[in-house]
């Protein structure tokens, strides 16, 4: 048994057999929020790019807790020089951890740090296929659709957390034909609501994704499945 919990906009948390991970922990400064970043406990700290609705609080997380950062090798880099513990990884590579494993999957999207008017190359944006207590849960990150979710999808994938918010990634629609290449057997929508610019109605893509006969779960921040 997985329990996904939604923190607000695309920060969720992962926990099964006692462990938690919690995935792009964008918290402070986030308005859809439903914790601070000192008020989460886990084993492992997974952003999926470097933009700042995503990557957030995670030197912050990883340093206080003395947990590593499961990242892309050079994300990874970047936190370990902020004095983060780092696991670097790439795209396509599986790792196993005490919690469960961690698979990093392409994403169409970009990444990279600013900080103050530098801007530091942090490696391509990545999604996270992610096993716990038997249970994979398929991460998209920021993406737009891609043909090879088809592969991913045969994995088996059970739970698939896609972005539906349109502008910077997929919309709903490119959404539901990534459903159909998944073949999950929950879809949870995400990335649609804390900007104007990516304001999606996820009732009426939940509506569409169950005619496909996939179980869809609109999870409010705060909200919790249990897979
Ligand atoms: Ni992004
Ligand atoms: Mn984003």
């Amino acid at each position: 048994m997985l329990t996904v919990r939604s923190l607000g906009h695309a920060c969720y948390m992962l926990s099964a057999g006692g462990f938690s991970v919690i995935l792009d922990p964008f918290l402070s400064g986030n308005p859809d929020a439903v914790c601070g970043a000192d008020e989460v406990t886990v084993k492992a700290v997974l952003p999926s790019h470097g933009h700042g609705d995503h990557f957030g609080d995670t030197i912050a997380i990883a340093k206080r807790l003395g947990c590593p950062v499961i990242a892309c090798a050079e994300l990874a880099g970047y936190c370990a020089r902020a004095g983060c513990k780092t696991v670097g990884m790439h795209i396509g590579g599986q790792r196993g951890f005490e919690f469960g494993t961690v698979k990093l999957t392409q994403a169409w999207h970009g990444s990279a740090m600013t900080v103050g008017d530098k801007v530091e190359y942090v490696g391509p944006a990545v999604g996270f296929l992610v096993t716990m207590d038997g249970v994979t849960v398929y991460f998209a990150g920021d993406t737009g659709l891609f043909g090879d979710m088809r592969l991913i999808g045969d994995e088996g994938v059970d739970v698939a957390i896609l972005p539906i918010g349109d502008n910077y990634t997929m919309g709903p629609k490119d959404a539901l034909r990534a459903v159909e290449f998944l073949r999950p057997k929950v879809v949870i929508p995400t990335h649609y609501h804390a900007f104007e610019a990516i304001r999606q109605d996820p009732g009426a893509f939940a509506a569409e994704v169950e005619k496909q006969g996939a179980r869809c779960v609109v999870l409010g921040p705060g909200e919790a499945i249990t897979a």
